[in-house]
């Protein structure tokens, strides 16, 4: 039999381009949950609060779920948001976030192989990102995904904060 209309689709995640519709809910997610899991300095909490000056600087993706916003990063082609970038061949993405009561579904994966896809797309060589030594579940997804660790990079935007670089060949 056909499926009916009235039949409900399975929920799966779906990501794509924010809109300034979302991005109230951008900031409450990644600054809540930062903040929450002590993952971020008073003054990095700011940054993270400010959406809009990264929308102007990034690719600012979201996953929905049911359509509600439940996970967002910024991927980063080109300019100095990158931080870590070293040259045009390297895009980076920052501020991963997924909705603690939306984890361990592929929401994070979903949204990190989004930003590969599209680095590729742009003819970019590398990716590479910066993350808190305290972001165990993340790390686990790079590697799981074929990032590499790539300590002669490694940094320290302030004293006291010591980054982690990974790397992973496009
Ligand atoms: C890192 C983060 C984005 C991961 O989000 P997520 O949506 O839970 O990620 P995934 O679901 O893709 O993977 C998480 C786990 O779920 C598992 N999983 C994924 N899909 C699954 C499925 N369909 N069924 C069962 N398990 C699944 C994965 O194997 C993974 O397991 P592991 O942690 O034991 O390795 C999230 O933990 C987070 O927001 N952390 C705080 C912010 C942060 O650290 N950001 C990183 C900045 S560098």
């Amino acid at each position: 039999m056909a499926p009916s209309a009235e039949v409900p689709s399975a929920t799966v995640p779906v990501v794509g381009p924010a809109t300034r519709a979302d991005f109230d809910r951008i900031r409450e997610l990644t600054v809540g949950v930062y903040r929450d899991e002590e993952l971020a300095s008073t003054q990095y909490l700011a940054e993270l609060g400010d959406v809009e000056g990264r929308a102007g600087r990034s690719q600012l993706l979201v996953a929905r779920l049911d359509g509600r916003v439940v996970g967002s990063v910024a991927l980063v082609l080109d300019g100095d948001f990158g931080e870590v970038t070293a040259g045009p061949a390297e895009a980076a993405f920052r501020m991963l976030v997924v909705d603690p009561a939306a984890r361990g579904a592929g929401v994070g994966e979903l949204l990190v192989t989004t930003c590969l896809d599209r680095a590729r797309a742009a003819g970019k060589a590398s990716m590479v990102l910066s993350t808190d030594p305290r972001m165990t579940a993340a790390h686990r997804l790079y590697e799981r995904l074929g990032f590499r660790r790539l300590p002669g990079r490694d940094w320290s935007p302030v004293p006291g904060v010591d980054l982690l670089v990974y790397a992973l060949g496009l």
